[in-house]
């Protein structure tokens, strides 16, 4: 951490996520590292933040210290504290064990708990004071994700001057699943402080606009709801996407290529590398996966001595129920598959509970001759797109599921339904026996789609949308 703070009212671009790019972590030894934060969210907002100057507003990780805003890496950072009590209900409850599943088509169950709204409530409103004490006059404030959904209508009633944007990246429920929430009316009323709610699908902004009318009873045309003070809101879909040449460029690398190549050496050489690569989240279809693939060893369509699945699994949000159980089921089934299937020295399945540094993300994206993301349900999906940007050889094959927002631009993977276990096995095969020169093709196509809209574009086109909102307060901004 260097020791310059972020000062007050200057930031013209202020992002507001739960959590900032950067996790504090304690070492055993007691010092001090600041570790990049997980997911999607992080890696799509770094390049924005460092190219506008603007100021990043979220929690720290963690419930040690009340910390001044600081400067890390080059980014003006201001945490929000957070207690252990809030932690609890407010990330670990409403955010991950209330909202999560319910936005994710009720694939667990979601919780509902009045305690748990109450600290939603309070920590929201402690991120929207924040951030009103940090953004310049008439600067552009952008709020993400579920977390924050009541911080636009509580930061408009303090800052009017602001422009406010909001995008929810992950999926935005149909009315027949929305409704089950105690605090439906709450949670719209919230989001229409923005003057731009952005989705990752037109279908999430559909869902939200006919909420909008028949909840809270405001007139809408199309994407755009009309409120009684003479105020619209704009809603649309802005699918996000990666920083596509920088990790190409990465890829290329000497040492990247160099690390691809030992990844399979160390994997003994075997025909096939498949690749999962997830947060150990209930979401991502990594049950499923395995199961497909444990049966085409079973029944003999594939061989250990040919191919291995590899399994990166990053642990996410370890203290909710459902992610604990998530957990045991799947040390249980690579447990299994191994015991069951396994050589010596030939693991079906290479399981790794970690974290990794972006050259060893790109070395494994390398490395692998299939791509298996297969989510039961995903906003968008970043892995899916970061591995088809890393094959500039234009080799490898992507299995995707089409309950991934990636599945409406990516439409030449192998798409499947998670759900059809014996769908997944067939199109894994079809993707493992596919001819070169048609995966060639599928591939090609994939990489110009990605080309022509990296997240450079996704930023300036919600933030181009967003400027326009008051035309007479319009910066500019380089997205
Ligand atoms: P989500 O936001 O739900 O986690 P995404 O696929 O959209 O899912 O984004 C995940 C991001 O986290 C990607 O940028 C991916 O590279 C990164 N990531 C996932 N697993 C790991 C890991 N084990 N180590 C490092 N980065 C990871
Ligand atoms: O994109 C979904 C998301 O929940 C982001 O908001 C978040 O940064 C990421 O996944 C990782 O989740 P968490 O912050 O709960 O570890």
């Amino acid at each position: 951490m260097s020791g310059s703070e972020a000062p007050n009212h200057t930031a013209d671009l202020v992002i507001v996520a739960n959590r900032l790019p950067v996790d504090r972590v304690v070492n055993p030894d007691g010092s001090i590292e600041w570790r990049r934060s997980p997911g999607g969210l992080v890696t799509a907002l770094e390049p924005v933040m460092r190219a506008n100057d603007g100021a990043w507003i979220g929690w720290p990780g963690g419930t040690d210290e009340d910390l001044e805003p600081f400067v890390e890496d080059g980014l003006s950072l201001v945490p929000v504290h957070l207690t252990e009590a809030e932690v609890e209900e407010f990330y670990e409850g409403f955010s991950n064990a209330t909202l999560w599943p319910l936005y994710h088509d009720v694939v667990a169950k979601p919780e509902f708990h009045r305690e748990w709204f109450d600290a939603y409530v309070t920590v929201n409103r402690r991120f929207a004071e924040r951030t009103a004490d940090v953004a310049a006059e008439n600067a552009m404030v952008w709020v993400h994700d579920y977390q924050l959904q009541l911080v636009p209508a509580m930061l408009r009633e303090l800052r009017p001057d602001l422009r406010i944007g909001f995008f929810l990246h992950i999926p935005f429920p149909p009315a027949e699943l929305f409704q089950q929430l105690p605090w439906r009316r709450q949670l719209l009323e919230g989001l229409l402080g923005a003057d731009v709610v952005g989705f990752q699908r037109p279908g999430a902004a559909q869902n939200f606009v006919r909420l909008v009318r028949q909840r809270v009873g405001h007139k809408t045309h199309r994407d755009m709801v009309y409120l009684p003070d003479g105020r619209t809101v704009q809603a649309g879909s802005f699918p996000i996407s990666i920083d596509v040449k920088g990790l190409e460029e990465l890829a290329h690398s000497e040492p990247v290529q160099q690390r691809a190549k030992e990844i399979r050496e160390q994997l003994g050489n075997p025909k096939r590398v498949l690749l999962g690569v997830d947060r150990l989240d209930y979401t991502k279809g990594i049950r499923a996966r395995l199961r497909a693939f444990g049966e085409l060893l079973e029944e003999g369509e594939l061989d250990v001595e040919d191919a291995v699945f590899v399994q990166v699994a990053t642990p996410s949000r370890e203290r909710v129920e459902q992610y604990r159980v998530l957990r045991d089921d799947i040390d249980r089934l690579v447990g299994r598959i191994n015991g069951d299937l396994g050589r010596i020295g030939r693991p079906a399945i290479s399981y790794l509970h970690t974290s990794y540094p972006r050259e060893e993300m790109a070395a494994l994206y390398r490395a692998a001759d299939i791509m298996v993301v297969t989510p039961l349900r995903d906003g968008m999906n970043l892995v899916a797109k970061e591995y088809v940007a890393c094959r500039y050889d234009g080799e490898g094959a992507l299995v995707l599921s089409e309950f991934a927002g990636a599945a409406d631009e990516l439409r030449q993977a192998f798409l499947v339904n998670p759900y059809d276990i014996n769908g997944m096995k067939a199109s894994i095969l079809e993707a493992i026996n596919a001819d070169p020169k048609s995966l060639n093709k599928r591939m090609k196509a994939m990489r110009k789609t990605i080309n022509e809209h990296d997240v450079s574009d996704w930023a300036s086109s919600f933030l181009d949308v967003l400027s326009e909102t008051k035309p007479m307060h319009r910066k500019q901004l380089r997205p």
